[in-house]
């Protein structure tokens, strides 16, 4: 396995922890609607800044082009699908944020759940098929190398700060909810 598919791979891991805790607070009848809300926008900033920004465009900008460049298929491709699952998964995260604004929780959690799902779904499609192929597809050398595009990425959308203010962010929900 290469250095950028599996920088990637981590990333997902990450998500998907979020996705745990996500799971224990839509199922939670405990905590009150203020706290639900707190972490909604918590968590839609999450996923605008981490899931999106930062990985999503990691996986457009570089990784998918190149993968193009090699032969794999955009459009009616694997390449296509993954693509039209980021803008069906923006979608879900612009309903969850607009669902905050209009403080409707009941619509906040229903949305929430269906980006869940659909990425859970995305995530597995990558790491069991796309990321395998990537592996095929591109040796060490050309796997290095996206690889520093990735770090140059991330310290441009995201930043050493704001990674950590991230990781602290996600620390203090594991506490909150007890997962
Ligand atoms: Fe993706
Ligand atoms: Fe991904």
């Amino acid at each position: 396995m290469g250095k950028a598919t599996q920088d990637l791979r981590n990333e997902h891991d990450s998500i998907l922890h979020v996705f745990r805790i996500l799971d224990k607070v839509l199922s939670t009848d405990t905590k009150e609607d203020a706290e639900i809300f707190k972490f909604g926008s918590e968590l839609v900033h999450f996923l605008k800044t981490f899931a999106d920004k930062c990985h999503h465009g990691k996986e457009e900008d570089f990784l998918f082009k190149e993968l193009i460049a090699k032969g794999i298929p955009n459009e009616g491709g694997p390449i296509g699908v993954m693509l039209q699952d980021h803008r069906i998964g923006r979608e879900y995260i612009s309903l969850m944020s607009k669902s905050l604004e209009a403080k409707d929780l009941v619509n906040f959690k229903t949305n929430a759940a269906k980006y869940r799902d659909h990425m859970r779904n995305h995530i597995d499609k990558e790491n069991n098929a796309l990321f395998v192929m990537a592996d095929r597809a591109l040796d060490n050398t050309r796997q290095d190398q996206l690889f520093e595009k990735f770090e140059k990425h991330e310290e441009t959308v995201i930043g050493h700060g704001v990674h950590e203010e991230l990781h602290a962010m996600i620390h203090k929900w594991e506490v909150e909810f007890n997962v």
